[in-house]
């Protein structure tokens, strides 16, 4: 993992590595330059300071700080969590499409918010869910069968993607016209195209007026997701995220959760696991497609694991290298590629001196391609997470967060990210017909698309 490895042992664990498309740290550009690609594809315009050093901050008045140490990182987002806030301008930003949720809250509010939806999303939960999950994979698989080539699979891990929240976190569908959700759904979320986070150390004027009002799909959403709840409250359980959010409470103090806040939260969901999960499923099919071996091992472990049937909860744990893949593609193009706080007080954190008000940013993709941390950064190795390998620090390696604000569809994430690369690449095989280019917006997504080629095994 760390760059005193052998300088062999790479190439043993994993025949022919190869390093899929990144740019490369900037080294010398002129202000107006880097202010275009920063507006155009924020990674692009991140200097080699943010990949080599331990802090950064840009050379303009009231720039915020890049913390790229691990010490610095846990410090902000996990010691001091209290002092680091997201920030009334994160709130302005987000409030539009998250409403009251725990994702826009802060203090008490949060923390009982936190503290009533976490126990529908423990790891245990997921047994129950697994198999709507997989559900989605093979939808998937019936369509490509019959679909004509080739085929553009980011647009298909969106789907795949919906399926699963349409299954898990809509009810599965009864209360929705599947197609109409979907275009609402994308509406809602594209609001957040104005909301990029890089837009954060913009002034505050820079995020009111019509870019900030939430869009017409979205009330129209939030009243398809109203009359869900209304129905589920005397329906019979089905056995999803509803039922299980409908019973919750606050463990310390009993307080349910009303359902105006259910709806925010459950739309706040969407909005958090939606193109997340989409964009690193479609990653790993890609990179996994690139690199004949994985594809392999993928495979073979599945057999293994599940001696033919299908892919359940029960066989998580034991498909230990599908899920190497799935944590290698998190390194590699991190959704959440970039974390912001706000220091509420004039503070030191590892020897530098923050004054409150200083805007933080967390460039989780700088860090997981961190020279000083990591062996071959760029390079496709997913026996980086091999169990006898040291595991990377949490805090340099965080693809769902750190400290309290850590992700709360992890498990949710990892289950489905898991069962649906297992369930997809037992079946089929992709062949790429193109080299996306990462683009930073809501997440990396993978510029141009991933056209490929679908060819089944026989059954
Ligand atoms: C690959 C998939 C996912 C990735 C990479 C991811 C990443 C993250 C990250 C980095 C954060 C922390 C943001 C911060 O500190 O500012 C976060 C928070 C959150 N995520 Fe996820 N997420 C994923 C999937 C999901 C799913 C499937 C759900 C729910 C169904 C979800 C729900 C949430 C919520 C509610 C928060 C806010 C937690 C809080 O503020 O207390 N995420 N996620």
């Amino acid at each position: 993992m760390l760059t005193d490895d052998a300088p062999g042992a790479f190439a043993e664990r994993t025949p022919q590595p190869f390093s899929p498309p990144h740019p490369e740290p900037l080294e010398r550009m002129l202000p107006w330059q880097v202010l275009a690609r920063a507006m155009r594809n924020p990674i692009e315009a991140w200097p080699r300071a943010l990949f080599e050093g331990t802090s950064w901050r840009p050379p303009f008045p009231g720039a915020p700080i890049f913390l790229t140490d691990p010490a610095g990182v846990r410090a902000a987002m996990v010691d001091h969590a209290e002092d680091f806030p997201h920030g009334a301008l994160w709130r302005r930003v987000m409030h539009p499409a998250w409403g009251e949720g725990l994702v826009t809250s802060e203090g008490p509010e949060w923390r009982w918010q936190r503290r009533a939806a976490a126990p529908p999303f423990r790891a245990a939960q997921m047994a129950a869910l697994a198999p709507r999950m997989r559900a989605a994979a093979e939808a998937a698989l019936a369509r490509w069968r019959t679909a004509l080539q080739p085929i553009d699979i980011a647009v298909e891990t969106g789907r795949i993607a919906f399926d699963v929240i349409l299954d898990t976190v809509l009810s599965g569908g009864e209360d929705f016209e599947r197609a109409q959700t979907e275009a609402r759904v994308r509406a809602f979320l594209g609001q957040l195209e104005y909301r990029r986070l890089s837009y954060l150390f913009l002034p505050d004027r820079a995020h009111r007026g019509k870019h900030n009002k939430p869009a017409p799909e979205a009330a129209l959403l939030r009243a398809d997701v109203d009359r869900m709840i209304a129905r589920r409250r005397s329906a019979p359980p089905r056995g999803d995220l509803v039922d299980l959010l409908l019973g919750t409470t606050d463990p310390e103090t009993g307080r349910p959760m009303d359902d105006a806040l259910l709806r925010d939260n459950l739309l706040g969901f969407i909005l958090a696991g939606h193109e997340t999960s989409a964009v690193t499923l479609g990653w790993a099919l890609w990179l996994t497609a690139m690199h004949a071996p994985t594809g392999t091992r993928i495979r073979a472990e599945v057999e293994a694991v599940t001696a033919g049937a299908p892919v359940d909860a029960g066989h998580i744990d034991a498909l230990v290298f599908t899920r190497q893949v799935i944590q290698e593609t998190l390194r590699l193009y991190p959704p959440g590629y970039q974390l912001t706080r706000v220091c509420m007080h004039d503070t030191v954190i590892d020897g530098r001196a923050i004054r409150a008000g200083t805007r933080i940013l967390v460039p989780v993709y700088a860090l997981h391609r961190h020279r000083a941390h990591w062996h071959a950064p760029d390079a496709f190795d997913p026996d980086r997470f091999a169990p006898g390998e040291p595991q990377p620090d949490r805090h340099l390696y965080l693809p769902f967060g750190a400290g309290p604000r850590i992700c709360l569809g992890a498990a949710f994430a990892m289950t489905e990210l898991v069962v649906i690369l297992a369930t997809l690449a037992r079946s089929a095989r992709f062949t790429p017909l193109s080299t996306p280019w990462p683009v930073a917006s809501t997440s990396i997504r993978p510029g141009g698309g991933l056209p490929m080629r679908v060819s089944f095994t026989a059954a």
